[in-house]
């Protein structure tokens, strides 16, 4: 069995490099299928997502050249299969950017039902929505999605009834080869769905609006080859070190991130009592006393982001007061509220809103990674923490995070990666 032991207390000190989005990237491959020459991909971040996602680009015939952990050539000239193996997809969420890409390609698709994080109800009716609006047929059924097409799809209005960044992007996806225009209205703002209409952009798709509330889609009839995109940093790995740097009253220089994608979280931070500071592509965040209490509602961007919450949550087990978090993303997030209150954590959570009253100390304790962001909130949890914390089912953090062990250990902290009872230190 593969945990983290996590020795505290701590005080991080010094700099973090960030890696590549995982959110862009999980959509940027896919995106690669639509163009049928190469891509020279840059900061595509070494996690188990991404291994996965290349595992499934070469079953469908994709040639991948890997040049370093971080820089990839994806040579899509002859992809022979339109049709996904189920223990491939399954295990992870944004598997369903094949149906988006793949529907760009051939004019039938099978994936299964996508996996990922338990995070309550995950449906995906927008996406499908968003098919069908431009010609394509969907059917669910024996936890297979079926997408077929008899001819070329055609551009159409499409206004998403939630705000999701999954839809958002299969839209994208599915109208960039499309005859005509799609636009699609009430879309996410986050920042990899602007990367990925960067990418396809650099291909030769013609995207507008992404950033926006309504993106305009004119499509193409084909794209060219890239020679080089890079990925963007990733926001909530660079915030999961901004909280850790605040958490453990540290002093922590973030670089390689983008500032102006942290605003929400670093607005909390300051409230919260942080000092952060804010450079070209670097945050630097210290603290040197107890938190205040704050509140926090999870929104689409630029509100706060739920994957930031389980983190954020350890400045308030901490703070002097109380504090609340509204999730209204997800139904069910709340499940590491348990796991925290063995460590001594005054916390309780109701639905979608968690009370938190700040005590003076957290305990080390044996916890659970109930998802990948509780995963590393449990990690942050840990290294405060007074004795061991032993954090298990860790695959949901390896899918997320590259090297989080090392990055952690080389600001400073004692925290091993242990595989069935062998220890690896992370320097
Ligand atoms: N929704 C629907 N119907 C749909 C799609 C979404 O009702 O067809 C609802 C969801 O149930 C949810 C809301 O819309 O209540 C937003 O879901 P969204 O589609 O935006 O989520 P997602 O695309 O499945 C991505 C990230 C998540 C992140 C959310 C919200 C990827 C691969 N995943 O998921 O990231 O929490 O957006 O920002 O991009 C993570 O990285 O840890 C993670 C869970």
């Amino acid at each position: 069995m593969e945990k983290f032991i996590v020795r505290g207390p701590c005080t991080l000190k010094g700099e973090v490099n960030i890696s590549g989005a995982k959110n862009a990237a999980v959509a940027i491959l896919p995106a690669t299928l639509l163009v049928r020459g190469k891509c020279h991909l840059e900061n595509v971040p070494d996690i188990s997502d991404i291994r996965a996602y290349y595992e499934i680009l070469e079953s469908l015939g994709s040639k991948i050249t890997y040049i370093s952990k971080n820089e990839v050539i994806i040579d899509n000239s002859e992809i022979n299969s339109a049709i996904v193996s189920y223990e491939l997809t399954s295990k992870f969420r944004a598997s369903y950017y094949l149906l988006g890409s793949l529907l760009g390609r051939f004019d039938k698709v099978q994936i299964s039902l996508p996996g990922g994080c338990n995070l309550g109800a995950r449906p995906i009716d927008q996406h499908i929505k968003a098919f069908e609006k431009l010609g394509a047929t969907i059917e669910v059924k024996s936890g297979n999605v079926y997408a077929t097409r008899t001819e070329r799809l055609k551009g159409a209005p499409i206004f998403l009834d939630v705000v999701s960044v999954g839809a958002t992007i299969n839209a994208i996806l599915s109208a960039t080869l499309a005859e005509g225009i799609t636009v699609i209205e009430n879309v996410a703002k986050e920042p990899h769905v602007v990367d990925v209409a960067n990418f396809l952009n650099s291909m030769g798709a013609k995207i507008k609006g992404a950033g926006t509330d309504s993106i305009k889609v004119t499509g193409v009839t084909s794209l060219e080859q890239v020679s080089s995109y890079s990925i963007i940093p990733d926001q909530i790995e660079t915030g999961t070190f901004m909280v850790a740097a605040a958490v453990t009253k540290g002093d922590v220089l973030v670089k390689n991130c983008i500032p102006k994608h942290m605003e929400p979280i670093t607005a909390k931070l300051i409230e919260a009592g942080a000092t952060v500071e804010e450079f070209e592509s670097s945050i630097r965040v210290s603290m040197n006393k107890r938190p205040s209490s704050f509140s926090i509602k999870t929104m689409p961007y630029p509100g706060f982001p739920t994957d930031m919450q389980p983190q954020m949550s350890i400045l308030l087990c901490l703070c002097d007061g109380t504090g609340m978090i509204v999730e209204s993303i997800w139904e069910s997030r709340f499940l590491y509220t348990d796991e925290l209150a063995k460590m001594g954590a005054d916390i309780s959570a109701h639905g979608t809103t968690a009370i938190i009253k700040g005590v003076d100390k957290l305990y080390g304790a044996p916890v659970k990674s109930h998802d990948l962001r509780a995963g590393a909130a449990m990690i942050i949890a840990g290294l405060v923490a007074e004795g061991d914390t032993e954090v298990t089912n860790i695959a949901h953090i390896l899918r997320g995070y590259e090297d989080i062990c090392q990055k952690f250990s080389g600001l400073g902290a004692n925290i091993e990666y242990v595989v069935d009872d062998e220890v690896n230190t992370c320097d």
